[in-house]
């Protein structure tokens, strides 16, 4: 099972992924995080240049959809081979590359080897808040480029059946809501158990 959350900078996916982890593991399950960009020479580059304030320029943007890319190419193998059994959460994946560097048709050929997640919830919130809530120095903090990313996002989770949910509400209740979603997406009940809908 390959989850994964997906939301422009500052909707707080890193905190509910940790948090949902948690949550699973204490109900026995085998849960492991993945994180986008990885911690990769690669991604290690991409957190470096997303620091240069050419980063939304397009032709920038393309450079960083190709590493974006080659940087997911490591966790192919992974979730290929996870069964099942296992749950594999992402805090992003090939949606983000989609909602950021734009230039659809393209991004989606580039990634072709990526695999679909089997669910994908959108944590939403408006541009402003999120930067209000972001305390890095990335270029994409930025009200303009968000409100943009924000309406990809929008206009993908109709298209492709996201869950969103809304991440201007506090942690414990963002929480709550992505415990219920999750609960009745994979038929958790209260002993914990989990009936994997088939696919
Ligand atoms: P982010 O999840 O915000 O990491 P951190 O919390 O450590 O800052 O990801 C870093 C940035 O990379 C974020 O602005 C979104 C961007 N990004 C893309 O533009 N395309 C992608 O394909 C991915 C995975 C991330």
């Amino acid at each position: 099972m390959y989850i994964c959350l997906e939301g422009i900078d500052g909707a707080g996916k890193s905190t509910q992924v940790k948090l949902i982890k948690q949550w699973l593991d204490d109900m026995g399950y085998d849960v492991e995080l993945l994180v986008e960009p990885t911690s990769s020479p690669v991604g290690i580059l991409i957190r470096k240049m997303l620091q240069n304030p050419k980063a939304t320029d397009p032709d920038f943007q393309k450079t960083l959809g190709l590493l974006f890319a080659a940087d997911r190419m490591i966790l192919k193998d992974k979730i290929e081979k996870t069964d099942e059994k296992r749950i594999l959460i992402s805090d992003r994946c090939f949606y983000s590359s989609m909602a950021y560097q734009n230039h659809l048709e393209w991004i989606k050929e580039i990634n072709r080897f990526a695999k679909k997640p089997d669910m994908v919830i959108l944590l939403d919130i408006d541009e402003k808040t999120a930067v209000s809530r972001c305390q890095g120095t990335d270029k994409f903090e930025n009200e303009t480029f968000l409100k943009k990313v924000r309406h990809n996002y929008l206009k993908m989770a109709k298209k492709e059946g996201f869950i969103i949910i809304d991440a201007s509400n506090g942690v414990k209740l963002i929480h709550h809501n992505l415990k219920k979603a999750l609960a009745s997406n994979l038929g958790i009940c209260d002993g914990g158990i989990i009936d994997f809908k088939q696919s």
